[in-house]
């Protein structure tokens, strides 16, 4: 992931004509370049991802010099639409929210009925934001989507788990393959930035142990039992109403989610090659209202806690419930919220906490991907 950007070389000329710094604030001026995008997935996140592009369409042609555009959208269940010109996003969304569908929308030479893959393969985009459903125990169809995109020599940006969890080494040699970028920052932590962070502002530490808060599901329902005396089933149904929780929220509870994000940040923060055996998972469905009340009167409160560290030229890792004293800074993080220490040689502990899940917070996860392409392009 580190070389990312010096292995990616543009394939043509860098279209910026000016660059000047206002305010301290680094502005491009001219033509700049337009970014061709295929989203791969009209869920909430692919159609947040859009609600951005339509609203900060001209923030980031005068802040950044680019020009974002959509050029096709295809969905298993909801349909597509490919026009080499773009897409007209306003009218798209509303659309959608008619209807629910991709299908049924139309532009003047508008190609509809590609399938995901047809699309990749098909469509003129420089970028695929693969945004499609995540299966966490085969990483598809988004690995495949990855795999075409980045073997055609397209950049990839993903907010899905399951190609980053299951095949990250094997994803990201082929993007360095085909001189081109797999960028992945919302598959941990949503839109709170952490491989960015790693990749750029915590680069030169040698980093030992990462653990935090990573499933926002589970930590709702902890804060619930907690502080409202709300019963497990309750606080698990108010999650899954206000869409913290996986489609099947067993992913959450049984810890599996967080085991995900673990996986993650064990391979590509500390550099081992773990799987899901390796990594011990325990859930919250041992933890009752008594237990969370004994805790408090002992000033301490449970956390379902995710941490993988290096010990003896070994990496352990586990996902599973910890008392923490009310002292510790991740147990004063309450709610869907999720948190990360970063323990590192030079800089010591390094806390981030943000929202873990939402449709604007994910789909901004996947703008900090695309600005960070352009600021590659701009390096040339
Ligand atoms: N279900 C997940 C959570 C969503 O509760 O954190 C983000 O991965």
């Amino acid at each position: 992931m580190f070389d990312k950007i010096n292995a990616w070389k543009p394939k043509g000329k860098c279209a910026f004509k000016k660059r000047q710094v206002i305010y301290g604030l680094v502005v491009y001026r001219g033509d700049g370049i337009t970014l061709r995008i295929a989203i791969i997935g009209c869920g909430v996140v692919g159609q947040g991802f859009m609600k951005i592009l339509r609203d900060k369409k001209d923030f980031l042609k005068n802040n950044f010099g680019f020009d974002a555009k959509v050029v096709a959208i295809s969905d298993k269940f909801k349909g597509s639409i490919f026009v080499d010109e773009g897409i007209d996003l306003d009218g798209l969304l509303a659309h959608m929210e008619q209807t629910g569908k991709v299908d049924g929308f139309t532009a003047p030479g508008a190609i509809t009925g590609l399938d995901p893959i047809e699309t990749i393969r098909r469509s003129n985009a420089d970028i695929i934001a693969e945004a499609s459903f995540t299966d966490i125990k085969t990483g598809e169809p988004a690995t495949s989507h990855v795999r075409e995109a980045l073997g055609t020599g397209k950049h990839v940006i993903t907010t899905n788990k399951g190609p980053v969890a299951l095949f990250q080494r094997e994803l990201d040699a082929l993007a360095k393959q085909n001189k081109v970028q797999f960028r992945y920052e919302g598959a941990v932590m949503s839109g709170t930035p952490i491989f960015n962070l790693m990749e750029f502002c915590l680069a030169g530490n040698d980093v030992v142990e990462v653990k935090g808060i990573l499933n926002g599901t589970t930590n709702f329902i902890l804060t619930k039992m907690e502080e409202d005396d709300m019963a497990y089933e309750d606080a698990l149904a108010l999650a899954q109403k206000l869409g913290y929780a996986e489609a099947d929220p067993t992913g959450d509870v049984e810890g599996y989610d967080a085991l995900a994000k673990v996986m993650q940040l064990s391979n590509i923060a500390l550099g081992g090659n773990l799987k899901e055996e390796d990594i011990e998972r325990e859930g919250i469905t041992g933890i009752t209202s008594e237990m969370i009340k004994a805790a408090a009167a002992e000033g301490m409160r449970y956390k379902l806690i995710g941490s993988t560290r290096k010990e003896g030229g070994k990496i352990i890792a586990y996902v599973k419930p910890i008392k923490l004293p009310l002292s510790d800074p991740l147990a004063g993080v309450g709610g869907a919220i999720n948190a990360l220490t970063f323990s590192c040689d030079l800089s010591g502990d390094v806390t981030i906490q943000g929202p873990g899940a939402g449709q604007m917070e994910t789909g901004f996860a996947l703008l900090i991907d695309i600005l960070a392409i352009n600021r590659a392009i701009n390096c040339c």
